[in-house]
């Protein structure tokens, strides 16, 4: 056992006690922000006369020295220490002596706890937008390619309308889309610093809290002390937009799943993002897919579970919210695995288009086009759906479809249709006709793609302020 307090004690913990409190076991991923805070804290406790200037210098060499041979893996973080703030202080002082009792002048680890949480979490919102951007790149190119090939489109999962896998590609994009301004306004409600709060009602120090949050690249010092060690917000905002992003995955995942499936056989999944069953010699199973649809659920359970955490706390910091973490740093690797592997497994993944496109013309998906086309001909649109609706029966009846029957046959259902209802009601005219903003036409989805493609290389890396001067 390793702690920081003990003064006004008479017996030692528990050893139980001692290891249900201590949190060092999940919370030595953030040495690096541990430190990175720890460096930003100690310039300005010197530049304000609080640390002298050599007792700042000597703390900085032990705090770079603890950071490289973490790195390194010479320094393997103890785990004896209650929490990875306790770990640091402890080596500093061992390395550096007197001047590293001076690290924790004007701070609590509440607020050390707040601003390491938040170090770490920034960066995520910026790794998980990066491998965002990767996905809807590998999207937009398989639209390009993809303007011609037709496909079913489906509502409650029966044919419905003929459209184009660069339509179907698109609705994906506009979601991926979403989830990356998601995290461009997260990061902009949360990039504030809650160091200096204290334990709850800031320091009587004179700490210059807009220079510590300058060196991290924060717009600024957060503004209330006891809101800023008790904020989780701008998790909670993160895990709901990580909540989304897997959603999204998990609706194209089950998608891919359908496809892949020998009744559809729409794609085929490449070799290396599939496996095989230990049974039955035939199988190819679409594994990757499958598990990015079932690890959505422990992404919303990290959600819920901080919701529920926060939801009685009384102010200020209370010990629940050392329960932000597992569930926090699991959904944050579950979420980068997932985009990363997805977007691999569509890279490789091939398209059967002759399949797609026979597919489309099945199942009476032209059956709106024939209405419409009653309806340029002068029929009214709710008389044209009920003749169509009849001619439906008829060609189930007869198992063959409309474009298969002869003007005669035709004719007897309405004398309105003539010679020019084959073309009207081809699997190409049918999609090539929707040229509405946002349809599957593919002059229409010309112009979609070049606004897509202009948002793709606008630039994105401008996080911090003053980009460029604050290095992560
Ligand atoms: N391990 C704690 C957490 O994760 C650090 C803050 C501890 N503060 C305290 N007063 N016990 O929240």
């Amino acid at each position: 056992m390793a702690q920081l307090w003990g003064g006004r004690f008479t017996k030692e913990t528990d050893k139980q006690v001692y290891d249900f409190n201590a949190s060092i076991r999940f919370d030595k991923r953030l040495v690096c922000q541990d430190i990175e805070g720890s460096v930003a804290h100690v310039t300005m406790l010197a530049r304000q006369g609080i640390l002298t200037e050599k007792e700042m210098q000597e703390i900085m060499v032990g705090l770079t020295s603890i950071r490289e041979d973490v790195e390194s893996g010479k320094l393997l973080i103890d785990e004896k220490y209650e929490d990875i703030h306790s770990f640091v202080e402890a080596v500093l002082t061992e390395r550096v002596g007197e001047a590293g009792k001076k690290l924790h002048t004007g701070r609590s680890r509440n607020d050390q706890v707040a601003l390491d949480m938040r170090l770490y979490t920034r960066l995520q919102v910026i790794e998980v937008d990066a491998l965002l951007k990767d996905l809807l790149e590998v999207i937009l190119n398989t639209m390009k390619e993809n303007l011609d090939t037709c496909m079913p489109g489906f509502t409650h999962l029966q044919k419905a309308q003929p459209i184009t896998l660069a339509h179907h590609y698109g609705a994906y994009f506009e979601m991926f889309k979403r989830d990356r301004l998601r995290m461009k306004d997260i990061f902009k409600r949360m990039n504030y610093c809650p160091l200096g709060a204290g334990a709850l009602a800031g320091t009587t120090y004179p700490l210059d809290r807009d220079l510590t949050a300058e060196l991290m690249g924060f717009y600024g010092p957060t503004l209330n002390s006891m809101d800023s060690v008790s904020d989780r917000d701008y998790l909670i905002e993160f895990l709901a937009a990580l909540s989304t992003v897997m959603m999204h995955l998990s609706r194209f995942s089950e998608e891919i799943i359908i496809w892949n499936s020998n009744e559809y056989r729409f794609v085929e999944i490449d070799d290396a993002y599939s496996t095989g069953s230990s049974i039955m010699p035939q199988k190819k199973n679409p594994d990757i897919a499958e598990l990015v649809r079932g690890k959505t659920g422990r992404v919303y359970g990290a959600l819920v579970s901080l919701l529920t955490t926060m939801k009685g706390l009384p102010l200020a910091y209370n010990k629940d919210m050392q329960e932000d973490k597992e569930a926090a740093f699991d959904a944050f690797d579950t979420v980068k695995d997932c985009i990363g592997l997805f977007t691999g497994m569509l890279s490789t993944m091939k398209f059967n288009k002759e399949r797609m496109a026979a597919s489309a013309m099945k199942g009476f998906t032209n059956a709106t086009d024939a209405a419409d086309y009653l309806v340029n001909k002068g029929v009214p649109f709710r008389d044209a759906h009920g003749i169509i609706g009849r001619l439906v029966l008829y060609c189930i009846d007869k198992n063959t479809s409309i474009d298969a029957l002869s003007l005669e046959e035709l004719k007897k259902i309405s004398d309105r249709f003539e010679e020019d209802i084959y073309d009207a009601v081809s699997l190409k005219t049918c999609v090539e006709k929707r040229l509405t903003v946002g349809a599957p036409g593919s002059e229409a989805m010309r112009r979609v793609i070049a606004l897509q493609e202009q948002y793709l290389a606008e630039q994105d890396d401008d996080w911090f302020p003053d980009s460029g001067e604050y290095k992560i």
